[in-house]
């Protein structure tokens, strides 16, 4: 093989030595002769900086610091790939570096998605590059695809399975009918969750991940702060069971849409016809389908967690990086779009404001003229039933979930129904609202 390495090496800083650190210390072991001869140069680690010792490294002769500043203020780094996470201490690490003049790799979702648009800010005036491939669902290379392969395309939408953890707690409840907190419980021991799973489980890491996608999507700055977000610790086994029997199957989604008057940025559990591939990704796995008017709707999926699968995405860009490393003018804006051309005329809609066709699960008492009674109040508000049916319920109660689609109704319009329906003397409350999206 011609190793290509007749130029400069480029050295690497890795701070923080976790899952994803160490994993990317490994294969950039393992593979170095191929990262060589793709990159066109020698990429070597030159330190690593992390606050303790990973027994899966062979960290041999490296320089390794317990100060990962020292990193950032190392003459000899080119590149430092930050995978410690979190927000302060990330951030400075990251501004410093490229105070320093270094260029960046950052696997840190929540960073980019909440203070990205200064960090690149600081990146252009330095004519560094910061990259961010290993953010966004881990192994699969989205930000490359939208920014790079779909660059002629006008994007009408996208929708992605982009947290393995939600993915892997519905699917298990689904296939074996086990309760949330227990599934969690597993998913906890299996590594695939945040540091605090409520990140997962509330939806704010995949909210971190859609507002980073929107943005190269749609060429607006990231408002992570402006999209909504809904978990999964409200969906039931027998939700799951009502929704396969009507021909869906529910999945914790992030929908970024261009609707007329502005952009929905939304994540949320969804039903999703059964026979569409995205409602056939199970587990760990994430995917992203997109739709663009010139190429149609394409679809990525791949692994989302996990020390090698995310370690394959930082190594991407390291690569790149070292490709561009003499002329980093060239390389790609950091959202895909030039700076002074991302936009926020087009406004983040509230979800009051977004349209969307609606399951309800409605626990009512089981006797004669409560189906009336739920269908006037549905009516008098415009809504138009799909689909209804009510299932006797196995608590023994004396009562009946009454099972609903809808057709596309605007959401504050159902927030209203929704409230009278539960004040009805025979409903109980809360009511069990999931969007319903067809991916056409
Ligand atoms: N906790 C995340 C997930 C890891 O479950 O998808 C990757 O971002």
């Amino acid at each position: 093989m011609n190793m290509g390495n007749t130029l400069k090496p480029v050295k690497v800083g890795i701070c923080g030595l976790g899952t994803v650190g160490g994993g990317t210390f490994n294969v950039l072991h393992r593979n170095a002769r191929i990262i060589t001869a793709r990159a066109g140069r020698p990429v070597i680690i030159e330190q690593v900086g992390a606050r303790r010792d990973n027994s899966d490294c062979d960290t041999g002769d490296i320089n390794v610091t317990r100060d990962i500043f020292a990193v950032a203020h190392n003459p000899e780094i080119d590149i430092l790939v930050e995978t410690i996470g979190g927000y302060d201490v990330a951030k400075e690490l990251i501004l410093t570096a490229i105070e320093q003049g270094k260029h960046v790799v950052t696997a840190n979702k929540a960073l980019i998605a909440e203070h990205g648009n200064e960090i690149f800010q600081a990146a252009r005036n330095k004519n560094v590059i910061v990259a961010y491939e290993a953010a966004v669902a881990g192994g699969i290379p989205i930000i490359k695809c939208l920014r790079e392969g779909l660059s002629a395309n006008s994007i009408s939408w996208l929708a992605g399975i982009i947290n393995g953890t939600g993915n892997y707690i519905l699917t298990e409840m689904g296939d074996h009918n086990r309760p949330f907190a227990d599934v969690l419980k597993e998913a906890q021991a299996l590594g695939y969750a945040e540091a605090d799973p409520t990140f997962d489980v509330e939806g704010i890491d995949a909210c971190h991940k859609l507002t980073i996608m929107a943005s190269i999507a749609f060429g607006i700055p990231l408002q992570f702060t402006k999209a909504y977000t809904e978990g999964i610790s409200e969906i039931t086994p027998s939700d799951i069971q009502y929704a396969a029997s009507l021909g869906f199957r529910i999945k914790h989604l992030g929908v970024a849409r261009k609707a007329a008057n502005g952009i929905e940025l939304r994540v949320h559990s969804t039903l999703i016809p059964s026979d569409r591939p995205l409602a056939n990704i199970n587990g760990v796995m994430n995917s992203v389908v997109v739709q663009g008017d010139g190429v149609g709707q394409t679809m990525y999926s791949g692994p989302g967690a996990g020390a090698e699968p995310t370690a394959s995405s930082v190594i991407a860009d390291i690569v790149d990086i070292a490709r561009t490393i003499d002329a980093p003018d060239a390389a790609v804006n950091a959202l895909g779009f030039s700076a002074e051309s991302l936009s926020d005329t087009l406004p983040v809609l509230p979800i009051t404001e977004t349209v969307c066709s609606f399951y309800l699960r409605i626990h009512a008492d089981d006797h004669p003229g409560v189906m009336n009674a739920v269908t006037r109040v549905l009516s008098r508000h415009g809504i138009n039933i799909d689909a209804i049916t009510q299932k006797v319920t196995r608590e023994d109660d004396g009562c009946a979930d009454i099972v609903i689609l809808t057709h596309r109704t605007l959401e504050g319009t159902m927030d209203k129904a929704i409230s009278e329906l539960e004040a009805l003397e025979d409903i109980k409350s809360p009511i069990t609202r999931i969007r319903v999206e067809t991916m056409a």
